[in-house]
């Protein structure tokens, strides 16, 4: 009996519930990444890397970031898994938060070691069109209404099927309106979607939607 989409999609939502459920308890990541400065905290990194599970996932994670700073989101969710992890950072808010080309290739170097392969694109993700689809897409970037829908909208035709979507800093004003817009206006109807609280550890709050 052959594999059908909607148990394909049943069976990602399933994977993603479990890796919700167990990253607040999960140790997997190397102390040299979770080091490695950045934002967000150890949860959102455990569920990074367990979205990606190169054991569960056939096929690889074909991962993108868009706001990949020092590369430490894009190094969890890469490490000791299978496939492409791409990150784009054009460094736009350097002098806010930070955060420079050389350290960044540093990091990079680092997680190779550490059995994290992962590349950092340095343009603006506007501008980047995907060679293949994304079965998982952490958007991290601007954190404003208009930049989060415009990136979901960007990403949309990207999406592989079934895909998760990560958005970083759901309680930030104007992240959630913004999703929802991106959301609508790409006519993406999520599977399964949940909405992390900062309260319960997920940093400024997270979303996490399963699409078919
Ligand atoms: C909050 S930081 C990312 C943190 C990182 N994901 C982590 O967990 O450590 C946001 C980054 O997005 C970058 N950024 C903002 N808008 C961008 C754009 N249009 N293209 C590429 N990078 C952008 C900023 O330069 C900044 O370094």
């Amino acid at each position: 009996m052959s594999v059908t989409v909607a148990d394909e999609l049943k069976a990602r939502t399933f994977l993603v519930e479990y890796a919700i459920d167990r990253a607040p308890f999960s140790r997997r990541l190397p102390d040299e990444i979770l080091a490695m400065g950045g934002f967000g905290c150890r949860q959102v990194l455990e569920l990074l890397n367990r979205l990606c599970d190169g054991i569960t996932l056939d096929p690889p994670a074909s991962y993108l970031e868009f706001g990949a700073y020092l590369g430490r989101s894009l190094l969890a969710a890469a490490w000791h898994n299978r496939g492409a992890f791409i990150g784009l950072e054009d460094f736009r808010q350097r002098h806010q938060l930070g955060g420079d080309p050389v350290a960044l290739a540093d990091n990079l170097r680092r997680g190779r070691e550490l059995g994290a392969d992962a590349a950092v694109l340095e343009h603006d993700w506007r501008r980047y069109r995907p060679a293949t689809d994304v079965s998982v897409f952490f958007y991290d970037a601007e954190h404003s209404a208009d930049a989060t829908a415009a990136a979901v909208v960007h990403i949309a035709p990207f999406l592989a099927h079934p895909s998760v979507l990560v958005v970083d800093d759901l309680e930030v004003m104007g992240v959630y309106p913004g999703l929802v817009r991106g959301l609508d206006e790409a006519r993406l109807a999520p599977r399964a979607q949940w909405e992390l609280r900062k309260a319960d550890g997920w940093h400024e709050g997270l979303y996490v939607g399963v699409l078919p």
